[in-house]
């Protein structure tokens, strides 16, 4: 992947000077279209990786919010899906040439934890990195940061702190927890979803934690949260289904963008 030559295109069609770039996860992906700011489609990039369902293009918006850049993508690249780990972790490459210092991702995840339901939202407080890869395999990038770095606080605990303040003032009940990375693109199956139990993880997803890799290892800060969609398999006795997913990101749309908006004119770069 040529992330400089990717990232100079998109300077010259005036996304540049960013603050702080955000991912949407599935069926979040709304609040890139409620922002006003400027769009520009993936499709528009050469060598950006092409999304793999028809329609479905992707695209970014550069937002200012409280006088902060926030760069938006809508429509992200899962490695189920066929994408190389360097193709998954573009955004936060992208983010960072572009003079992005904070990482917000988001993402649909199954809860684990016997205290979640269906519609909460966690601060991710930690994650398991269980996709047998990560995406710094292969030669390092020194452009971008070290070979072995450090992993320790990968989500800022200021930041973390801030999400849940603004949880408090808006009266946005917020939990907290572990998020373990699976490949998929089937979901777990029981044994498994005990299995991570016995791990530590709280919830349960397929996308994220490279993307967190590539953030921490070019110095960008982190700070994510997951909607919980649907009880993992086996704690739920329901079978599980991208339609549940959706249907709970639809209900949970008003916080979850309540949340974030604040979060965003709030956070001090
Ligand atoms: N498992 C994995 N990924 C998910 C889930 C799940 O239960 N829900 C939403 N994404």
């Amino acid at each position: 992947m040529d992330y400089i030559a990717i990232a100079r295109q998109i300077e010259d069609k005036g996304i540049k000077d960013i603050d702080i770039a955000m991912v949407l996860g599935s069926g979040l992906g709304f609040l890139a279209d409620e922002v006003q700011g400027k769009n520009l489609d993936y499709s528009k990039i050469k060598g950006f990786p092409r999304p793999t369902v028809e329609g479905h293009g992707g695209k970014m918006v550069l937002s200012n919010i409280n006088g902060k850049n926030v760069l938006f993508f809508q429509g992200r690249f899962h490695y189920y899906e066929g994408y190389s780990m360097k193709e998954v972790v573009i955004f936060p490459r992208i983010a960072k040439l572009l003079g992005g210092k904070l990482y917000l991702v988001t993402n649909a995840a199954g809860g684990i934890n016997p205290d979640f339901k269906p519609g909460d939202l966690m601060v991710i407080e930690d994650h398991l990195n269980l996709m047998g890869t990560n995406p710094l395999i292969g030669k390092n990038y020194d452009m971008f940061g070290p070979r072995f770095p450090d992993m320790t606080e990968a989500y800022n605990p200021e930041m973390r702190k801030l999400m849940f303040e603004i949880g408090d003032k808006l009266g946005i009940e917020l939990k907290s927890g572990v998020y373990a990375a699976l490949t998929g693109p089937s979901y777990e199956t029981p044994a498994e979803i005990k299995m991570l139990q016995t791990l530590g993880a709280d919830a349960v997803g397929m996308s994220t934690v490279p993307e967190v890799i590539a953030a921490r290892h070019s110095g960008l800060k982190v700070v994510g949260v997951s909607c919980i969609t649907n009880l993992a398999a086996g704690v739920s006795k329901n079978p599980l289904s991208h339609e549940e997913v959706l249907e709970t990101t639809e209900k949970v749309k008003y916080h979850f963008g309540k949340l974030i908006l604040k979060f965003l004119e709030t956070v001090v770069i």
